[in-house]
């Protein structure tokens, strides 16, 4: 069941294992394009569990041998701020999942620098995106996830991230789980070409509803200015949609 409006669309996927290869598939044709159209790929890769079984499928033969990993750069839509061995890290993840099994160069991969104190971490990150992008550019896909609370990123509802303009990363206190994050802004996120959510299971059914229905969660909130926007869902995450219809946040 697709919604294809001008710059979004909703794929619902018959569960997780289908919806992890169909993001990966995607993954791979977005890289594809934009090697051929513009040599080269930056992509913001989800922290948490659910895209783990995308990078996995991702670092498989068949996927992997499609595209030139020495024209793509890796970076991160948030971190925990953790070590970069610490098994909370969202750099130590991909790793595992991933970057490790690819043929990828170590300075094409750019970690969000955890190992300094958050507002740090959030500068000396920003200083690397304005170098890696450029002024004016931002990232060709950005993958998100979702919170069964509605954040993505390490945007949660309620904290002052959401409210950031001007910064394009910041430091973020998450109270609910008593720890700091550090997360590209909103803004940052509009700008790029593509975002992709991936999110599964019925724990996240009712919040995307709530998203689904226009409240203004902070997943909601992620309507990319003239860039494009895909929600690849399972059953199990769409089952208290009643309708596909969008409603803006
Ligand atoms: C993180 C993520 C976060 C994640 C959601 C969903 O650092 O945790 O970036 O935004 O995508 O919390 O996490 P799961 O996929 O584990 O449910």
């Amino acid at each position: 069941m697709n919604e294809d409006k001008a710059s979004r669309e909703l794929i619902i996927l018959p569960d997780a294992d289908s919806l992890a290869r169909t993001a990966a598939e995607r993954f791979i044709a977005l890289a594809k394009a934009a090697l051929s159209e513009r040599g080269g790929f930056r992509v913001a890769l989800s922290g948490g569990s659910t895209p783990l079984p995308t990078y996995e499928l991702l670092a498989h033969e068949q996927l992997a041998a499609q595209v030139d990993w020495e024209q793509v750069h890796f970076f991160w839509g948030d971190e925990r701020c953790v070590p970069p061995d610490h098994p909370e890290s969202n750099y130590r993840a991909a790793r595992a999942a991933l970057l490790d099994e690819i043929a990828i160069p170590l300075q094409n991969i750019h970690p969000i620098p955890c190992q300094h104190p958050p507002t740090r971490a959030a500068i000396l990150y920003q200083e690397e995106l304005e170098k890696s992008l450029g002024p004016g550019e931002s990232f060709d896909l950005i993958l998100l996830g979702m919170g069964s609370d509605g954040h993505t990123a390490s945007l949660f509802p309620g904290t002052a991230a959401m409210a950031e303009q001007k910064r394009w990363v910041i430091e973020n206190y998450a109270k609910r789980l008593n720890e700091w994050r550090v997360t590209l802004t909103l803004p940052t996120i509009n700008r790029a070409r593509h975002i992709m959510f991936i999110v599964s299971g019925a724990a996240k059914a009712s919040t995307l509803a709530r998203v689904w229905a226009g409240e203004p969660l902070p997943a909601g909130m992620v309507q990319p200015a003239s860039g494009r926007l895909t929600w690849l869902i399972d059953q199990a995450a769409a089952s208290d949609l009643r309708s596909t219809e969008w409603k803006n946040s």
